[in-house]
């Protein structure tokens, strides 16, 4: 079949029309089916996203052309795609321990674009993410390795334990708690690791993570801990700043959303 010019882009426009105006499911934030539709108007939204995107591209057709690249990559495993000393910078919003499955929440665009046609799809999908929810680990996973002798993450790791004992819970779910915590911090220790090898002497990191208290009330405090891993790893730690606060609905405490600013030396 001929394809237009531009079907990637419109097919893209497509999948996010047909999410936010023409399906029947609703964020809240995690992803749930909500009031079903008798109708709904996928030509005037898909057509709506597409101007969208002209727009943004006119926007910034003043500027010169810079070259971009997006590798569909496991950012825990880099240096097979990156030259050695050859990044500047780094910017991400990492996952945190939070029980969300990334998966799900994009699970209807991910089959609509083609990435997801079959259960082993999904489940290499799932393994080549960092770990952050008790749905999407596996038997094999060896991350918790990275951390087995970080103190604290240890530490957090026993309060679950002995919490989950405490309140007598029992689910297969809050028995893996502990493990996923560890290898969350663990992939979070293998990327780091690995990045080392491709940054270049002097590059600035920072990283947007959150702490947590959803499970079993158990404070994880992400960024000082991320911190903590960092400089073990050889990073300079720059700063760790406040970005937003917000009220965790377990402990009615305000939990920090920070950005772990780091400095690579070489
Ligand atoms: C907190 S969200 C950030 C979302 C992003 N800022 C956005 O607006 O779409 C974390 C993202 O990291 C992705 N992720 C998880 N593990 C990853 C890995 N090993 N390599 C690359 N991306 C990963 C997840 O799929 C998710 O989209």
């Amino acid at each position: 079949m001929r394809q237009a010019p531009f079907h990637r882009h419109d097919k893209l426009a497509f999948a996010k029309a047909v999410l936010n105006s023409a399906s029947n499911l609703r964020f809240g934030p995690e992803v749930g089916v909500g009031t079903i539709r008798r109708d709904a108007p996928v030509l005037k939204s898909w057509l709506d996203e597409v101007k969208a995107m002209a727009a943004d591209i006119r926007t910034v057709s003043s500027s010169g052309d810079v070259p971009a690249k997006v590798f569909h990559a496991d950012a825990r495993s880099v240096t097979h795609l990156l030259a050695p000393a050859s990044v500047d910078a780094v910017i991400t919003s990492p996952p945190y321990p939070n029980e969300k499955d990334y998966t799900r929440t994009t699970r209807l665009e991910s089959v609509l674009l083609g990435f997801i046609r079959t259960r082993e799809d999904l489940r290499a999908l799932k393994q080549n993410l960092v770990r952050s929810n008790t749905r999407s680990i596996y038997k094999k996973d060896d991350d918790d390795l990275w951390v087995a002798d970080h103190k604290e993450i240890q530490a957090i790791a026993e309060r679950f334990e002995s919490r989950r004992i405490e309140l007598g819970k029992t689910s297969g779910f809050e028995r893996l708690y502990a493990r996923v915590t560890k290898l969350y911090f663990g992939g979070m220790a293998r990327h780091l690791a690995d990045m080392r090898l491709v940054l270049r002497p002097g590059a600035h990191l920072a990283y947007v993570v959150g702490d947590q208290a959803s499970y079993l009330r158990v404070m994880i405090r992400t960024g000082e801990i991320l911190a903590d891993i960092a400089k073990s790893l050889g990073c300079e730690l720059e700063s760790i700043d406040l970005f937003r606060t917000r009220l965790s609905t377990a402990t009615r405490e305000q939990l920090r959303e920070e950005v772990v600013a780091l400095r690579w030396p070489g």
